[in-house]
């Protein structure tokens, strides 16, 4: 529709966020071409590094109301000059799980409480007092590659990611956490899922990846009891589960946990976010009466602050109120927790934050995670194990390492070879050793 009336420019703000791999390469595809056939300019307007890297000819980084940086995509990619560039390529998952994802701490000031100089300065390792008295103006670093930063001359320096929390010792049972077994789904008359068979162990994190549209959300809300128009088994440590939620044991519903995608949907802007993490402990324990302790401990372990509960959702940014949610899901102890594509409507660095969370999560309290997603790079980043789902069933399920680097189904392939790689520039590569040295000592996930 864009297209038809012939626009000399068309701006396209994340066309494809939400969208899976395949279809994402389709839409960047006629995208391409249409600006070629066409003569059309376009601004694209993304998080996604790697799409970006891909489609671009100029990238413009915008930072707190500011184009921090812009330059060629060649230029900006291999050789960042300001540090919130060089940081957001840090956080791109890496397809091959090669190095680990680094968050950037902090996050940015909100636009009614900008600082009076440079907006990255308080998140930025360069930063001096300089930095803190006026906003810097644009330096030319190169032909048409500009820069707003007082200390784009100098190298980031290296970066020292936590490493991956040891898992402690699991007691492997025989008996998985979860059983699916001949599952089949679907609304009215319109068969979305068949023949799910699917089992996850104690403590272990399963991606389910699939196209838009394969049946992840309608699978993960048969097991969250959210979707009752279901057939086959769905059991939780042995006991059979009811369809409905309603019809489930108050413990059933404690034990396995949602996250919505939507950050910005699922939170009721109507109450505070103390009040939000102990409704769902009310609603299964009746009234408790240590409900500030329960709230600090959740806002604890989620990395928010005990201060966080007297906001509302909308005094909080995407990833605080994603933080809220997995607060929320965490207060009534859930042994299985299942993410619903919940980073993607988010920045890379805020959702390599919540990545890190989930695996410090995952191994200190042995949670169990279902992680929906259609973003492969984050799944070698985060789970042991993946389930690839096709026209609503399971065609391959494997360990991540296993799936990804022997894929033995066509679909599988398909959707590795559609996914873009992002390659850090070797400056950064290079820089930052102690990430290949932290990633060396971190345990493979087959020593679970
Ligand atoms: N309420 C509904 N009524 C009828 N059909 C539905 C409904 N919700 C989903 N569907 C259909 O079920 C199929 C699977 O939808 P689902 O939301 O589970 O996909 P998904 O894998 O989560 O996709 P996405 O990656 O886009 O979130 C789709 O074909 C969709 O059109
Ligand atoms: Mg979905």
């Amino acid at each position: 529709m864009a297209f038809t009336a012939r626009p000399a420019l068309i701006v396209m703000d994340e066309p494809t966020t939400g969208l899976d791999v395949s279809t994402q390469e389709h839409v960047l595809q006629t995208v391409r071409a249409m600006c070629r056939n066409y003569d059309c300019a376009a601004v694209y307007i993304s998080h996604d590094m790697a799409v970006v890297a891909e489609l671009a000819d100029r990238i413009a980084v915008m930072y707190s109301g500011r184009i921090v940086e812009i330059g060629s995509t060649a230029d900006v990619l291999a050789n960042p000059r300001h540090p919130y560039t060089g940081r957001l390529l840090l956080a791109v998952p890496d397809l091959e799980a090669k190095r680990p994802m680094v968050g950037i701490p902090g996050h940015a000031p909100s636009p009614m409480a900008r600082p009076s100089g440079c907006a990255f300065a308080p998140r930025c390792p360069l930063a001096d007092d300089a930095c803190m008295v006026a906003p810097p103006g644009a330096t030319e670093v190169g032909p048409r590659h500009t820069v707003c930063c007082f200390k784009s001359d100098q190298a980031l320096p290296t970066v020292t990611p936590r490493p991956t929390p040891v898992r402690t010792a699991l007691t492997v049972s025989e008996q998985p956490v979860l059983k699916i077994t001949g599952l089949k789904a679907g609304y009215g008359r319109n068969t979305v899922l068949q023949d799910i068979d699917l089992s996850v162990y104690a403590g272990e994190c399963v991606a389910l990846l699939g196209e838009s549209g394969s049946g992840k959300t309608t699978l993960s809300q048969c097991i969250a009891g959210l979707h009752h128009e279901f057939t086959g088994g769905l059991y939780l440590g042995g006991e059979q589960l009811a369809s409905s939620s309603f019809k489930r044991t108050k413990e059933q519903r404690r034990k396995i946990q949602y996250i919505f995608q939507n950050p910005y949907e699922s939170l009721n802007p109507r109450r505070t976010v103390g009040d939000l993490i102990l409704q769902p402990v009310i609603a299964v324990r009746g009234r408790v009466k240590n409900g500030r302790e329960i709230v600090a401990t959740a806002l604890e372990r989620a990395s928010l602050r005990p201060d966080h509960a007297m906001r509302y959702p909308d005094q909080l940014s995407g990833g605080e109120r994603q933080r809220v949610a997995i607060a929320r899901a965490l207060a009534t102890e859930p042994d299985v927790l299942v993410c619903d594509e919940i980073t993607s409507a988010l920045d890379v660095s805020v959702q390599s934050s919540l990545v890190d969370l989930l695996q410090q999560l995952q191994s200190e309290m042995g949670l169990t995670l279902l992680f929906i997603t259609h973003n492969i790079a984050l799944v070698r980043n985060i789970a042991q194990k993946v389930a690839v789902l096709e026209h609503g069933r399971i065609v391959e399920f494997g360990t991540v390492e296993g799936v990804f680097d022997n894929p033995t189904h066509e679909y599988t392939r398909s959707l590795i070879a559609a996914t873009p790689n992002f390659q850090l520039p070797a400056r950064l590569t290079t820089d930052t050793v102690t990430l290949q040295a932290a990633l060396a000592t971190q345990p493979k996930a087959s020593t679970l």
